[in-house]
């Protein structure tokens, strides 16, 4: 047994010298070293022996083991040393290279400029209504009827609006000033909000309309609020927008829904106020429409105008930003021209 023992060292040891690899390793061990190698299957017959026999040759087997165990150990060292060097020498990075480029997007600037007026109102007070009451979809009602539209008036009409197939009398709003009776109707005064929005009209495009775009509704309902409160609170919007020294002008005007009414102009940033394609060559552009809400608005939207008064107003936000920005194509914002989105 004793020689079986040496003739299985000895053909271990012939092996282990031809071995390369740590692979090479793994198989020997698993022939001469494991459970149900060799070594093992010669020493289930050492029961087969005198007690004397079994001490002798015991011992030597395990001599045998533990030797040829040490040796593929420093073996299996030496290999994966190696193996290991050779990666890394293969895996070696350059630390000194340039990263490698990746485009980053960039916030559309009509959201940026939605953003920028977003927080203007805040710091006056105004915080941003709910969804629910500002919806894209809308009817007749809300858009129209509530907001004391006459049932005969041009802005009702297919030329217009934007009709729906959804059901008799729902549309894609056109204007943002819903909202106001939408906010009326689920919250009680003192009411303090904004509502942005995009927007849908019927428009033949060009430099400056398109057939969507983006409005900022603003309502502010409690008792004796005035025409004052209403300049003051837009006259400090428009300086914190512009700054201080471009010049914006109040003009009288009209709409169903506010008794006074105003539309406000921004000299045009193109021509300095000279005249130019932009501004139809009138040196302004009109930027916002408002007003003291009227009395039948109120009235429609369950508010008692013996208690409360108030004023609204309602922006055109690529207006806002085409005389911020000084750019002279609505059609810009929404071609996607990477070379224009890059600017912002
Ligand atoms: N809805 C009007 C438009 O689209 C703008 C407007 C005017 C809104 C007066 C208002 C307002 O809230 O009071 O032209």
């Amino acid at each position: 047994m004793k020689e079986q023992l040496q003739k299985i060292y000895d053909a271990a040891s012939a092996d282990l010298t031809k071995a390369t690899s740590i692979a090479d390793i793994e198989e020997l061990k698993l022939k001469y070293l494991s459970r149900k190698g060799e070594l093992n299957s010669i020493k289930k017959n050492l029961k087969d022996l005198s007690d004397e026999d079994k001490r002798v040759v015991g011992a030597f087997a395990n001599e045998i083991a533990n030797k040829l165990e040490a040796e593929v150990k420093a073996k299996y060292d030496e290999f994966y040393k190696k193996e290991l060097d050779e990666k890394l020498k293969k895996e070696k990075i350059d630390v000194t290279l340039t990263g490698k480029y990746v485009p980053q997007g960039h916030v559309h600037p009509i959201t940026s400029t939605i953003d920028e007026i977003v927080d203007i109102f805040h710091t006056l007070g105004f915080s941003v209504a709910p969804d629910k009451n500002s919806p894209e979809v809308e009817t007749e009602n809300y858009h129209f009827d509530k907001l004391n539209f006459p049932k005969d008036h041009p802005a009702r009409d297919m030329q217009d609006t934007f009709y729906t197939t959804i059901a008799p009398h729902v549309i894609l709003r056109g204007q943002t000033s819903g909202a106001q009776v939408r906010v009326m109707e689920d919250m009680k005064p003192p009411i303090k909000i904004i509502a942005p929005g995009r927007v849908y009209r019927n428009e033949n495009i060009n430099s400056r309309k398109n057939n969507f775009f983006h409005q900022i509704e603003g309502l502010y309902i409690d008792k004796n609020v005035t025409f004052a409160d209403l300049k003051g609170v837009l006259n400090e919007f428009l300086r914190l927008y512009f700054g201080a020294s471009r010049p914006t002008r109040f003009r009288s005007s009209f709409f169903p829904f506010t008794e006074p009414s105003v539309e406000i102009d921004v000299q045009c940033i193109m021509c300095q106020g000279k005249g130019c394609k932009t501004c139809s060559g009138t040196g302004w552009l009109e930027i916002l429409g408002a007003g003291m809400v009227d009395v039948n608005v109120l009235k429609a939207s369950n508010i008692d105008p013996e208690v409360y008064s108030g004023f609204a107003f309602g922006m055109g936000v690529e207006r806002l930003s085409m005389l911020k920005y000084a750019i002279d194509d609505i059609r810009l914002f929404f071609n996607n021209d990477e070379r224009f989105l890059e600017q912002f």
